[in-house]
């Protein structure tokens, strides 16, 4: 791609070098996001790069969350997001100020916080354990089992994961804007345009959604499934982003973007924030920063670190 009369990746390229900076990118990228990264992934597969990373720089491809979880475990480390206003509605329905006073108010139920990595360093810092779609499963059947469990932020990851473990939790109200908009009348509409095509869907979406899916999964594990499966075509009911890398990792098969009532794909407005311009010029000036104060690092650091244990 040509910027300015210059050839844009070719300058991240090189300014990636020249910085000692690693490229992590979420499977919801645009798609030359995806191309120019050291490694896509989903939230758990970039927690684990973010951890073992030798680079001095990480610049982050994804939203504030993920960025704030790569610097959380590497303190000694520059970390850039391209655009900081990448932020989560998931994250934004728990702010750490209200889980603060809610665990306040019911302190008498000692509650053991589970909490989906979408969340802010705050409310990282007040939870006992972290998951990310690929690992909650086993998180949650890991928790202790004496504990009376409370799940943030997302109600519809939290009701997937109870199904799955038959565990009761308390779930926090939360909910992504983007999952929320694939409703069972546009799943089973695209279903009947494209019959025998099995629906692919992320635990983010609603129960009425989900139990139409014939598999139910983290984006990464989307991946592996459409590998495995002898389907030719596939309806991926998640954020529009993860049809490039389907599409780049097997090019054979058919990927259709679930739609929603609105639209014929669904995207998340905070990923789409970043671009190769963005990412060109984070790389260049070391900004916009990540910041985190030292006390929230620490205690945010101590339950991502045992979801990393964990699901090891
Ligand atoms: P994954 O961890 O499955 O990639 O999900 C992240 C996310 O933000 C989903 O909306
Ligand atoms: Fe947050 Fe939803 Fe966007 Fe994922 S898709 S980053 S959960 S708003």
């Amino acid at each position: 791609m040509k910027y300015a009369g210059t050839d844009l990746v070719g300058e991240i390229q090189a300014l990636k070098k020249e910085r000692n900076a690693v490229i992590l990118a979420h499977n919801y990228q645009v798609r030359e996001i995806q191309e120019v990264a050291d490694f896509v992934g989903d939230s758990l597969g970039l927690s684990y790069q973010a951890a073992k990373t030798d680079a001095e720089v990480i610049a982050f491809c994804g939203v504030h969350f993920m960025a704030e979880t790569a610097k959380i475990v590497n303190p000694g480390k520059r970390v850039v997001l391209p655009d900081m206003d990448a932020g989560c509605s998931l994250s934004d329905s728990c702010p750490a100020g209200r889980l603060e006073a809610y665990l306040k108010e019911h302190a008498d139920r000692n509650y053991y916080v589970i909490a989906y990595i979408n969340c802010s360093a705050g409310v990282k810092a007040l939870s006992d354990v972290i998951c990310t779609s690929g690992n909650a499963v086993r998180i949650v059947e890991s928790a202790p089992k004496d504990r009376n469990l409370l799940f943030v932020p997302d109600q519809n990851l939290g009701a997937w994961v109870m199904e799955q473990t038959g565990r009761p939790m308390e779930l926090w109200k939360g909910s992504c804007y983007v999952h929320v908009e694939f409703t069972r009348d546009s799943i089973a509409k695209v279903r009947t345009e494209h019959p025998g095509a099995p629906v692919v869907a992320h635990p983010e979406c609603t129960h009425a959604v989900r139990i139409l899916a014939d598999e139910v999964c983290s984006t990464e594990k989307m991946i592996t499934y459409c590998k495995a499966s002898p389907a030719r075509k596939f309806i991926i009911v998640t954020e529009s982003g993860m049809l490039h890398r389907l599409r780049r990792e097997i090019p054979d098969r058919e990927f259709i973007a679930g739609p929603t009532d609105r639209c014929a794909c669904a995207d998340c407005r905070f990923m789409k924030l970043n671009t190769l311009e963005k990412l060109h010029a984070a790389l260049l000036h070391l900004e916009p920063e990540i910041v985190i104060p030292e006390e929230t690092r620490r205690r945010a650091e101590v339950p991502i670190r045992r979801m990393l244990e964990w699901s090891a």
